[in-house]
């Protein structure tokens, strides 16, 4: 729970300038995965929604949220950033849908409320895995699906803080990058492989599959430079897990 705060406050800080930059990619169209914007039509990660009860676990300004519900889910968009949702309840189109503050950590849901759980680099990126993922698994009803993007652990692993990109040397200890330091003293996650693989059984959910979304050579990364520009091309920078409460 230690970084609540600081995540939350640093999400206050960038949230104008953070949707300023990254907004039209984000919300270019419907449906679109990541620091590459993959349509979802490629990567088949979410499936039929209609009908369905969603939660997104960090929804920021609520691009895929109120993409969603104008698809007919019945979604709830949950971020811990005021000046985040503030601009998902700006950016909202006529289909109207709640916005909770709260925290991944934490859910304000009962048990087995949703069908769908999902975030693209939300919830599960900025909250501990140890308490996000069984928060999410408990919300979620039997048959109910947790799908979500995140970077990889060899994005985090090649990324050189000094020169601020990717590159293709190792430059984090894989067994070591557990709590990776932000700006202003936020912090995200990332576990290896087989630690998520344990964490995802150890919530009881199984695992369908595990996507490596890989943009076609010239597709530029919103988010972050690499060297070489289509460093992700060759090497998978971001992990779409697939998963589902039996
Ligand atoms: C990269 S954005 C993800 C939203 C959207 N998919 C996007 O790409 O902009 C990360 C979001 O996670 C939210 N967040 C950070 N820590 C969180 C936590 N512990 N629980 C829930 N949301 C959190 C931030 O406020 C931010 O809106």
């Amino acid at each position: 729970m230690d970084s609540i705060p600081a995540n939350r406050r640093y999400w206050n800080q960038i949230s104008r300038a953070y949707q300023h930059e990254h907004d039209p990619q984000i919300g270019a169209a419907p449906r679109l995965w990541g620091m590459y914007a993959i349509p979802d039509a490629h990567l088949h990660a979410l499936g039929d929604v209609t009908g369905k009860r969603v939660l997104e676990l960090g929804c920021g300004a609520g691009q895929w949220s109120r993409s969603l519900a104008a698809e007919g889910a019945t979604v709830v968009g949950l971020d811990l950033s005021e000046a985040q949702l503030a601009a998902a309840a700006r950016a909202m189109g006529t289909v109207r849908y709640p916005l909770v503050q709260g925290a991944a950590e934490l859910l304000p849901f009962a048990a087995g409320s949703f069908d769908l759980v999902f975030c693209d680099h939300g919830g599960l990126s900025w909250a501990p895995p140890h308490l996000a993922v069984p928060q999410a698994a408990r919300v979620l009803r039997r048959g109910g699906r947790l799908v979500f993007n995140a970077a990889s652990p060899w994005f985090e692993a090649c990324y050189d803080d000094d020169a601020r990109r990717v590159t293709t040397t190792l430059h984090h200890d894989y067994f070591g990058l557990n709590t990776i330091a932000e700006d202003h003293g936020a912090a995200s996650y990332q576990l290896t492989y087989g630690d998520w693989i344990k964490t995802l059984r150890g919530a009881g959910l199984i695992i369908d599959d595990l996507l490596e979304p890989r943009p076609e050579p010239g597709t530029l990364n919103g988010y972050n430079e690499t060297d070489p520009p289509d460093w992700a091309h060759h090497w998978p920078a971001e992990m779409l897990w697939i998963t589902h409460k039996p």
